[in-house]
């Protein structure tokens, strides 16, 4: 790993967590991600399974966290399985954790190797009631793979049939939508690394630049600085492909008078940061771009304002909506008559604002925790308008990364320029 250790008081707090939402008589396993294979003997990158990570801190494949509150032994109630290194994988694919290692990232005191997984499980679910297992559960995930987690749950039901099964991913959800302190010094740290990217993208950027040359001078300031990359496929989408909300083909040249999208962002330590910013190529907005960027940024500055505790976030998405019908309204782009006659259900703003306005942040971009749960203290969100015109080959959106607090948002990306006139600024010196 690139990072810098995590204080492991991060992960002892939050198994302590965990454990106390368990029934009585509860074990819960938590499995890492596979390493995903491409072709030939070639693999993807191992990105770890955030759940596990959440809860243990270990950042390797192969890997395995049993949380056991009752388990009448006291060593027996947090364990970990890990891949047992050996001479030939050191030479070969290099260090894995020693065990004294993995004591220290997760404080968690029992370890053994994988090796010795079916026998200790076997004798821990003699004395357990309960199984949790886990669940990839996101409204939007669309899954065709089995995961490691996946195949435990086939493997545990099928060998454990009489013991009384549930899912651990509403508590998971529940505990993961607020950040502890750790966890947000971690995530300013992806957003400090992320503004790094961006203030050296405002010398870089000029007309005749190609998308990917921009992408590719991200990538270099993020690892430089001990990222992993992108927390998300990049999207650096100059002139009308600005309108297509998921585009990451960056391969077009940037034209002088176009608008450059750029939404992109640093992960640190496996947490993810989400930026947005608009560029003029050429370094200052036509009249039009700028009144743009300024209905979109107006829209933002509002919507900050309502990320408070107590507010929830459909409320607050309905709220949005009808500051940027007036900012549509005011740009000429939707009709006053036309807007007091819509369709409630279908209105008409969604032609050129199509998405919403924030998600929880974490660990996954578009982290896990409920719509329906007012918002809290120590909730991430993103706060991101944009407003996309395909017929003037426009699309701007601004993002910000938002903790609430009980005195107010906190903005974790503050020091991002953001006002039109100081990016123009900025990239004239
Ligand atoms: N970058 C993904 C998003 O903004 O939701
Ligand atoms: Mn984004
Ligand atoms: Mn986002």
């Amino acid at each position: 790993m690139k990072y810098q250790a995590i204080n492991p008081q991060l992960y002892i707090d939050n198994r302590s967590r965990f454990a106390k939402k368990l029934k009585p008589g509860s074990i819960a396993v938590f499995n890492s991600n596979d390493i995903m294979p491409t072709g030939a003997d070639g693999s993807m990158m191992f990105i770890q399974n955030t759940d596990i990570f959440y809860l243990c801190g270990i950042d390797q494949e192969e890997s395995i966290l049993v949380v056991f509150p009752d388990a009448k032994e006291e060593a027996n109630r947090e364990v970990l399985f890990l891949k047992e290194t050996n001479e030939h994988i050191a030479v070969w694919e290099g260090h894995k954790y020693t065990k004294e290692e993995a004591m220290a990232a997760s404080g968690i005191r029992k370890i053994y190797w994988m090796k010795d997984f079916s026998s200790v499980f076997n004798a821990l679910m003699c004395e357990a009631e309960n199984v949790y297992l886990n669940t990839n559960e996101h409204l939007r995930a669309v899954v065709e793979v089995q995961t490691r987690d996946a195949r435990f749950v086939k493997f545990c039901k099928e060998r454990y049939p009489l013991h009384s099964y549930k899912r651990s991913a509403p508590i998971m959800h529940e505990l993961r939508a607020i950040k502890s302190k750790y966890e947000v010094e971690v995530m300013q740290k992806a957003c400090d690394i992320t503004e790094k990217g961006f203030r050296r993208l405002l010398g870089f950027v000029k007309p005749g630049i190609m998308e990917y040359e921009i992408e590719a001078e991200l990538v270099h300031e993020f690892v430089r600085n001990r990222s992993r990359g992108f927390a998300y496929g990049p999207i650096v989408a100059s002139g009308a492909s600005a309108c297509v909300l998921h585009y990451t083909d960056n391969n077009k040249e940037c034209k002088a008078g176009d608008v450059i999208l750029l939404d992109v962002a640093a992960e640190y330590a496996n947490y993810a940061s989400d930026l947005s910013r608009s560029l003029p190529v050429n370094g200052k907005f036509t009249v039009r771009q700028k009144a743009v960027y300024n209905a979109v940024l107006r829209v933002m500055r509002a919507a900050i304002k309502m990320l408070v505790p107590g507010n929830n976030i459909i409320d607050y998405h309905k709220v949005v909506g009808k500051i940027m019908e007036a900012e549509l309204i005011e740009l000429g782009l939707l009709n006053k008559n036309d807007v007091a006659k819509q369709n409630p259900d279908a209105p008409l703003y969604k032609k050129y604002y199509m998405h919403g306005t924030s998600h929880f942040l974490g660990l996954d971009v578009h982290d896990v925790g409920s719509r329906y749960r007012p918002f809290e203290a120590g909730m991430v969100f993103t706060c991101e308008p944009g407003i996309y015109i395909p017929e003037e080959n426009l699309g701007i959106r601004l993002e910000d990364d938002i903790l609430i607090t009980e005195n107010g948002p906190v903005n974790l990306m503050a020091n991002i320029p953001i006002e039109a006139d100081e990016i123009e600024k900025l990239m004239a010196d």
